[in-house]
């Protein structure tokens, strides 16, 4: 998919599309009203799931809501949901859910008891606990972005699944990577607007036998409206996501770093101190990412570009980087960005950029420094830096 979601100068030229806001597709999903609900805030053992994706700022904007989250999402489009099959858990009802970000509840879709999910996450047995699935809403994001809305998916996915991570570990508990099965979707209730990309479990699987659940889930649209793009939804499932679970830092302040998370939109680089630079540039990646880093500004080390914390190249980048970054002029005032490259392009190595950069930003935001992700570049221009190809990148800077 690299070359149909290129940017450069020509495609940027000739895509002179207005765009309408009125038109864009509805950002949640919403299960109908008689659906059963719960609370989350009432179920303490679910704390995890809340704090894995949860509203931290709302606000009007031309007289309507406009929500940001404790993950950030390319253009605030937020083309993802989650869902958990919740079996014997205290105080809940087994069943399957969808989380409504919104409210903050879990809306039940079907209850369970001898059937369950399991089967098309490749389980045989019952499993107790959560079964939570990411699905992609490929709209939400293609409406703005069109074919290169592929890599913000998979990007988006990334960070959610490093928050889901992060917050996992706070809360103590283990998860294991579970693996789609052909059917899922279908069973879901799913079509062509919806796609489950990644699962886990969270509990433990038991030697009580499992029946596929037979029947289909109600089939709700996650958006209001959609169009369907036959080569956007054929390459996302044509490839199945590998990424490893990383382990995340910060554990103690997790609370406070997934309410408070923003991205920067300018930034102040004689506040960011040189001790900092140093943390960012050891933030562990997956080993299939190359990190280069550009030193832009500091205090008194050597700008220049960096590679496994070591400057390589001395220079003053500042003029090619915000070139390379789509001349987003706010990134002059950064102190560093990171470049995050990758040998193959896949979904797999974009789910990695978004962890790592999900990492990142949890250890911006615990240093007290700002941070953005970004992901328009001139893929072309970006060979400047490394042989490889660039995946994302990420803009880091003292706050105003
Ligand atoms: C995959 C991805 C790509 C992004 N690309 C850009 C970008 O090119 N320029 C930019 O200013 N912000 C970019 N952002 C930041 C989003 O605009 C931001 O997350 C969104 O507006 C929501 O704000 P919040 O992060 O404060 O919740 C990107 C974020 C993600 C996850």
């Amino acid at each position: 998919m690299r070359e149909e979601t290129c940017l450069t100068r020509d495609s940027l030229a000739q895509n002179n599309r207005y765009l309408d806001w009125d038109s864009q597709p509805a950002m949640f999903k919403h299960y109908p009203h008689f659906c059963y609900r719960l609370k989350l805030s009432d179920i303490p053992s679910l704390q995890w799931l809340e704090q894995t994706r949860c509203i931290s700022d709302k606000r009007l904007i031309a007289q309507a809501p406009y929500y940001r989250l404790n993950v950030p999402s390319a253009g605030n489009l937020h083309p993802l949901e989650i869902y958990v099959q919740l079996r014997n858990i205290s105080g809940v009802l087994s069943g399957i859910y969808h989380l409504d970000v919104v409210n903050s509840e879990l809306v039940m879709i079907a209850e369970i008891a001898q059937e369950g999910i399991e089967p098309f996450l490749g389980l045989e047995h019952r499993f107790n606990g959560a079964l939570l699935m990411i699905s992609m809403v490929p709209f939400r994001s293609s409406w703005k972005y069109g074919l290169r809305a592929w890599r913000y998916l998979y990007l988006d996915l990334g960070h959610q699944i490093g928050s889901f991570l992060a917050s996992v570990e706070h809360f103590g508990l283990t998860l294991t990577k579970m693996f789609p099965q052909e059917g899922l979707n279908r069973i879901m209730g799913m079509g062509k607007d919806e796609i489950i990309a990644a699962a886990y479990g969270i509990g433990e699987l038991t030697s009580r036998s499992v029946t596929p659940l037979c029947m289909p889930l109600m089939r709700v649209s996650p958006t209001d409206y959609t169009i369907i793009d036959d080569t956007l939804y054929d390459a996302i499932v044509s490839e199945p996501i590998t990424s490893k679970s990383v382990k995340t830092a910060f554990t103690e302040s997790f609370l406070e770093i997934n309410a408070a998370r923003r991205s920067a939109r300018e930034f102040y680089a004689p506040a960011m101190r040189d001790e900092v630079i140093t943390t960012l540039l050891n933030v562990t990646a997956s080993s299939n990412l190359e990190i280069v880093a550009l030193l832009l500004q500091a205090q008194s080390m050597q700008t220049g570009m960096y590679r496994n914390g070591k400057c390589t190249v001395r220079g003053n980048f500042v003029t090619e980087c915000v070139h390379l970054l789509l001349d987003q002029r706010f990134i002059a005032g950064a102190n560093m960005v990171l470049l995050i490259y990758a040998n193959d392009f896949r979904a797999s190595t974009h789910v990695d950029a978004g962890i790592y950069a999900q990492e990142l930003y949890r250890a911006c935001e615990y240093h007290g420094v700002g941070c953005s992700g970004i992901g328009a570049f001139y893929d072309n221009e970006a060979s400047l830096w490394s042989q490889k190809l660039l995946l994302y990148a990420v803009a880091v800077g003292g706050k105003i």
